[in-house]
């Protein structure tokens, strides 16, 4: 498999979860596409690309259960659909955006800008923290959106009119890679009546048999160039009907615009279409993927493989490191095709953002091995993504090298204690600076 793709043959990718990976067929068959918008500029942009993307759309809709074509648009990345949601909501005095500290930095960002400008909804934050289990976390989620829904109650007495709360709920976290139970969860946002909006940024290609009707969100986005194998910049935004005037405009906004009151038609898919020149072969590609995945043997064969190998490949670093995975003792109910395994260091190492520095350059530059790393609940851990090119053995040769690249950097920023005592000795000399 790895002859499919184009990777330097020295490096082992095993962070696929991050950027996603350009099959070589998938880069091959948009190259005719690449030809076109070239050949005639005016009549691929104009004409053929705009059929293109509609078919394509249609296809994607299909894929995801969508119950019609025109709930689906393109967005160039996972940011661009969740910032244009978040921004589209007409926020008043007294809203809730809550978002959970898993959530994806950029994306937790966007809650707390949207809460730092007027009229400044709260932003509220919902807590997992791992080891827990899908029953905590459904039960943790239920009860703490009824605690905003008596926040709200309060405000709604003082301000005589019925705030809204806004939940963002991850499918599946970026780091710790993990399977939320999103779709209980978007359940229990119906009942409390809070809007949903999923980032799904890790679900297309990762999660087979999506079925967005059934699940029913009020806002769904999902990265086509990172599981799927879409070239990158090419990302999905799943509304339903019912919410499309929510979306009142795209981000940036296209000459499709119409002001709310003069629409007297929902143009949501014509405001997408066209709102600024980007390349948009990548959207095209994500056909391309879909032909190269059937190819593959299809969805449930190749994330067949992945699981099995981010499970096999996850026990063995785990042995090999000394240290556990995040979800065994759940029965692996949070893993999919990423594995997040302990980092064997001492418990009083700093969560410094240089530690994780420090991996990209041991690894990524001089072993030209990499996966993710991350600090959760008191501790770092490394995130592996398992794909076709994955073998049981690149976690192997991944466990010795992050135990050497552990020792040197224990040695290197100390174990948190030699830290301690390095702060103790700082206040020595500054207290005797201060009486000399
Ligand atoms: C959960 C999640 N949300 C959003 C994003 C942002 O994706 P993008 O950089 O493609 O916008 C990522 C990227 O890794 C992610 O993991």
């Amino acid at each position: 498999m790895r002859e499919c793709f184009s990777f330097d043959p020295e490096y082992i990718n095993m962070n696929h979860g991050s950027y996603g990976s350009l099959p070589s067929p998938v880069a091959e068959a948009i190259k005719p596409y690449y030809a076109l918008a070239e050949a005639n500029p005016d009549l691929f942009h104009r004409f053929t690309s705009i059929d293109l993307i509609r078919n394509v759309r249609e296809r994607m809709a299909k894929f995801i259960g969508a119950a019609h074509a025109e709930e689906v648009v393109f967005v160039p990345n996972a940011s661009h659909g969740l910032n244009t949601i978040l921004r589209d909501f007409t926020w008043n005095e007294g809203d809730i955006i809550c978002s959970c500290n898993t959530s994806y930095k950029s994306i937790s960002t966007t809650a707390q800008y949207i809460s730092d400008i007027p009229p400044h909804p709260e932003n509220a934050q919902f807590s997992i923290l791992f080891p827990t289990s899908h029953t905590k976390i459904i039960q943790d989620w239920r009860a703490y959106l009824q605690s905003l829904n008596e926040t709200r109650a309060q405000s709604a007495r003082e301000l005589g009119r019925r705030p809204k709360i806004v939940a963002i709920i991850d499918s599946i976290i970026s780091v710790p890679g993990a399977l939320l139970p999103w779709k209980e969860m978007v359940k229990i946002c119906k009942e409390e009546d809070v809007w949903s909006v999923v980032d799904g940024a890790h679900s297309i290609g990762q999660e087979p048999d999506l079925n967005l009707a059934e699940a029913d969100p009020d806002f769904w986005v999902t990265n086509c160039h990172k599981w799927l194998y879409a070239k990158r910049s090419c990302a999905l935004l799943y509304v339903p009907k019912r919410n499309q005037h929510i979306i009142k405009a795209s981000f940036p906004t296209s000459h499709a615009y119409i002001s709310p009151e003069k629409r007297d038609v929902l143009n949501f898919v014509e405001q997408f279409e066209w709102n600024g020149t980007i390349d948009f072969v990548p959207y095209i590609s994500a056909s391309c993927a879909l032909d190269f995945r059937a190819w593959l043997g299809g969805e449930h064969v190749i994330n067949a493989y992945c699981h099995r190998i981010a499970l096999e490949g996850g026990k063995r670093l785990a042995q090999i490191l000394g240290t556990e995975i995040i979800d065994e003792g759940q029965d692996f109910q949070f893993t999919l095709n990423m594995v997040n395994v302990a980092v064997p260091f001492p418990p009083t190492m700093s969560s410094d953002f240089e530690i994780d520095m420090a991996f990209r350059r041991k690894l990524l530059i001089k072993k030209k091995i990499y996966p993710a790393f991350f600090y959760h609940n008191g501790k770092w851990w490394t995130r592996c993504s398992a794909q076709v090119w994955s073998q049981v053995e690149d976690f192997e040769f991944l466990g010795e090298a992050i135990l050497e690249a552990c020792k040197e950097i224990v040695r290197e920023f100390g174990d948190g204690s030699e830290e301690k005592a390095i702060r103790e000795i700082g206040k020595e000399v500054e207290n005797l600076t201060l009486k000399i």
